[in-house]
């Protein structure tokens, strides 16, 4: 923070081509895609601190006390907004922020999404259900005074561990899923799902891979990682008999084959919950946009040994893009492009286009 904006980007796309060139020294990089440098962030997973009469929603100190970041500036405004009377809620629902020390108290984390039409999905993270009625009880209050709210649901997570949700969701509107319309394609967002942090950057992404998919023409394809079936809904152009998507989250897969229904030729995709390491890797456009650990080396061999003509690999990682690279010598980058995903932060996005040699 503080770097103005072109340095941070000149500074993040030389960083992307260092790591990339041992393993793609041809690719030919496109423009950097920019980002608004604040406001831009969808999703925010606070911590709830201080106490019942005062709770904080930010993140907690050395001494595990909770510092308020309602204000903060990367957050996208109809987050910002949502935020006073989310914490209202909180208070006089009486709900007791968790006490890290002393393992007590009801609410753990505050999780809120904001679509692209300034709709909301609320998560209030519990450490038990007692508390469950009451929040049931009193959400047309908060309806009243947030009429943005289209999904709320309660998480609960009861361990004492360093994650910030547990398995257990309990949705409590009618409405399960928030609708995230991004140009013509509709994507449903579950409460469990992932969707990439910056809306408008993230468009971005998947346009360029349209783009990219236009260019190729394949026959079939196949979206490893898929989420909501984001890549896999905009890569599809007319000649694509055939597109899979294979996601671990049952959540994300039951909102993309959602988002399938939606378009006129819904038979020609299909999702699966699985494991993208172990399931299927041919087709003739492979699409790949794992975790930040990478693909690692039996999917990498994998899809560099099998049919894919070309492949496109979109890392939040530049280090395990460029290991996972080296592990498909088949493969050649050609172009590359940096999105600037997170703003003042030294997180890039980077998307590869490879063809077999
Ligand atoms: C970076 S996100 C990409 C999601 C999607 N491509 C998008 O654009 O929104 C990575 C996704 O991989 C999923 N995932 C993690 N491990 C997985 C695995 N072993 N097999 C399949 N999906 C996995 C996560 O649930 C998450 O949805």
């Amino acid at each position: 923070m503080g770097v103005p904006y072109h340095r941070q980007l000149a500074d993040k796309q030389s960083l992307a081509a260092r790591a990339l060139r041992p393993v793609a020294p041809d690719v030919d990089w496109a423009a950097p895609f920019a980002s608004a440098e604040s406001g831009y962030r969808n999703k925010a997973k606070w911590v709830v601190g201080g106490d019942g009469k005062n709770p904080s929603i930010g993140i907690l100190d050395e001494h595990r006390e909770g510092i308020d970041l309602r204000r903060c500036g990367i957050c996208e405004p109809a987050l910002v907004d949502a935020f006073p009377p989310l914490v209202e809620f909180i208070a006089r629902t009486g709900l007791v922020p968790y006490d890290v020390n002393r393992r007590a108290g009801d609410i753990k984390y505050l999780i809120v999404t904001a679509s692209p039409q300034g709709e909301l999905l609320v998560r209030f993270v519990l450490r038990s259900l007692d508390r469950l009625h009451d929040i049931r009880r009193r959400l047309p209050e908060l309806q009243s005074v947030l009429p943005q709210l289209a999904v709320a649901s309660v998480n609960l997570h009861p361990e004492h561990k360093a994650v910030i949700e547990g398995d257990q969701e309990i949705v409590l509107t009618e409405q399960s899923t928030l609708l995230m319309r991004l140009g013509d394609v509709n994507l449903y967002l579950g409460p469990q799902s992932f969707f990439q942090t910056n809306t408008a950057v993230a468009a971005g992404l998947y346009r360029q891979a349209a783009a990219w998919a236009a260019r190729i023409v394949p026959d079939s394809v196949l979206d490893l990682y898929c989420g909501v079936g984001g890549f896999a809904l905009h890569c599809a152009p007319a000649s694509v008999r055939s597109v899979h998507g294979v996601e671990v989250s049952a959540d994300a897969v039951s909102g993309a084959r959602r988002s399938a229904a939606d378009l006129p030729d819904p038979d020609r995709f299909t999702f699966d919950t699985d494991d993208a390491v172990t399931g299927r890797s041919d087709a003739d456009l492979v699409i790949v946009n794992p975790p930040r650990r990478g693909l690692g080396a039996t999917l990498a061999d994998r899809i560099d040994s099998g049919a894919a003509r070309h492949v496109i690999y979109s890392s939040c990682n530049p280090a395990t893009l460029a290991a996972d690279l080296g592990r498909m010598p088949s493969l050649r980058a050609v172009e590359a492009r940096l999105f600037d995903m997170f703003p003042q932060t030294a997180h890039v996005e980077v998307a590869v286009l490879l063809e077999r040699r």
